[in-house]
């Protein structure tokens, strides 16, 4: 299958399971509401993809990751939406729509993201077809990628404190962006009980693919086109972030991109069939969304 086609049914896939979820009726039905607001205002999707095609090549169904692939992206998407909060981004538009505290209110939408974190653990816990080592592996290495030593750590460094220089930026974007995409990875390893050795080389292709993905995100919200992009261009100067871009300029940024994304494709190199993967990290170069 060619690239174009696989990342389709991958996304297909996610898009079907995800619209299944909070779907009831309820008396809190605002709450429901915000919530597949944000999970169904189309995603690129990227991190899902990259558990489904870690589980194919470790061997199995990929279909029977969608609950750990789906999982994740339940909690990228409140990463998202508190994210664009007024006291963190302050953000009015995420992915060519209003955020989701602009339709919702900030109430609703940090206990929409605050319901989303506990329901992908739901998720994990009732995965069909999976063994319950293989589910208590996966809410292990979730919890790591956006607890207080993931994600949320990078979103602490990016917000309240003064990062000025590229080791400093470094560790906080693989902390912020890098932590999930590993955690992508590594749970398509943990699906299909892939070996150690390769589950690491899987994490070292996901880490690199994790900072080009953010650095060029840097790059966007300077020279994106915010119909293209989805998201305001300019938001990183206007709240005072020092990014990559300022330390090491558009030029320097756009090699670092391609560094990175070559020390991922190395990583991988020797998997028999990286094709897909290949792909995926050479598009992070020129993506414009
Ligand atoms: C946005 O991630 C947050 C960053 C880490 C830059 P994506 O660009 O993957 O967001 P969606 O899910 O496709 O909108
Ligand atoms: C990544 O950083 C955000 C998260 C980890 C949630 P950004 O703040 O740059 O992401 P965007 O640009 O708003 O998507
Ligand atoms: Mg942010
Ligand atoms: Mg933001
Ligand atoms: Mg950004």
């Amino acid at each position: 299958m060619d690239y174009e086609n696989r990342y389709a049914t991958y996304q297909n896939a996610v898009e079907e399971y995800l619209d299944h979820l909070f779907t009831e009726e309820k008396p809190y039905d605002r709450l429901y509401e915000a919530m597949r607001y944000s999970i169904l205002a189309g995603g690129k999707r990227i991190r899902p993809v990259l558990t489904l095609e870690f589980a194919r090549l470790g061997g199995i169904d990929w279909r029977l990751a969608l609950p750990y692939a789906c999982a994740l992206e339940l909690v990228h998407n409140y990463s998202l939406i508190h994210d664009d909060l007024p006291c963190m981004d302050d953000d009015e538009l995420r992915r060519g729509k209003p955020t989701n505290h602009r339709v919702y209110g900030e109430t609703l939408a940090i206990l929409a993201g605050d319901a989303l974190q506990p329901e992908a653990f739901r998720l994990i816990a009732q995965a069909p077809g999976m063994s319950a080592e293989s589910r208590i592996d996966a809410v292990e290495v979730l919890a790591k990628a956006c607890g207080a030593d993931g994600m949320v750590a990078g979103q602490v460094l990016d917000t309240v404190y003064d990062v000025e220089d590229v080791m400093g930026l470094t560790n906080l974007i693989r902390l912020k962006t890098g932590a999930m995409i590993s955690g992508a990875a590594e749970l398509g390893c943990a699906a299909a009980g892939m070996s150690k050795e390769k589950r690491a080389q899987a994490v070292v292709f996901a880490d690199q693919l994790g900072l080009a993905f953010q650095i060029r995100d840097d790059v966007l919200d300077v020279v994106g086109d915010e119909t293209t992009f989805g998201k305001p261009i300019g938001s990183d100067k206007e709240e005072g972030k020092v990014t990559f871009v300022d330390v090491l300029g558009l030029d320097g940024c756009n090699q670092e991109v391609e560094a990175c994304t070559n020390r991922a494709k190395a990583a991988v190199a020797d998997w028999e069939d990286h094709d897909f993967l290949w792909e995926l990290a050479d598009r992070m170069v020129g993506r414009k969304s």
